[in-house]
C-alpha cells in the first residue's frame, strides 16, 4: 500500500496537502475493501469521498494552473479528465457488479500506479511554474 511518505514532494505545498489526503483515502479504501465482514455501505462511503475528493483535487490544480496561465495545461487537464472518466466507469461497475475485486484492481493499483507517476511527472513541472510565478 501506498504510504504518505513516499509520495512525491512538488513545488507548491497545497498541492502535496492535497495529494495527502488523496493517499489517505486510499488507504481507507483499503480498508474497507479488507473488512471482515464485508460492509457494500462502507466501501460506497469511500469510493464516494474518493471520487469528490479527486474532482477537488484535480479542478483545485487547473484552477492555479489558469491563474499563472501554465503553457501545458490543456494536456495536463486532459490527463485528469481522463481518469476522472475512469475513475466513474469503475465506480459505476461497482455498483452494478458489487464486485470487490475489480475497485481493489483499479484503485489499489492502477490509480496509485499512476497517481505516483503524475505526480513525479506533470505535478513537478506544474508546481514547479505555479511556485516561480506566485511563490511556494
Ligand atoms: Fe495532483
Ligand atoms: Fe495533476
Amino acid at each position: 500500500m501506498l504510504e504518505k511518505e513516499k509520495l512525491p514532494r512538488v513545488a507548491y505545498a497545497m498541492m502535496n496537502t492535497v495529494h495527502e489526503e488523496e493517499v489517505e483515502l486510499l488507504q481507507k479504501l483499503e480498508s474497507a475493501l479488507n473488512q471482515n465482514p464485508f460492509k457494500v455501505m462502507e466501501v460506497d462511503q469511500v469510493l464516494s469521498e474518493l471520487l469528490a475528493h479527486t474532482q477537488e483535487h484535480f479542478a483545485n490544480e487547473e484552477r492555479l494552473m489558469q491563474e499563472v496561465s501554465f503553457p501545458a495545461m490543456m494536456m495536463h487537464q486532459g490527463e485528469h479528465l481522463r481518469v476522472l472518466n475512469e475513475m466513474k466507469r469503475i465506480v459505476s461497475h461497482w455498483e452494478q457488479t458489487r464486485d470487490p475485486e475489480v475497485v481493489r484492481e483499479y484503485f489499489l493499483e492502477t490509480l496509485t500506479e499512476w497517481l505516483m507517476l503524475h505526480i513525479t511527472t506533470m505535478d513537478t513541472v506544474t508546481a514547479q511554474f505555479i511556485a516561480m510565478h506566485k511563490g511556494a
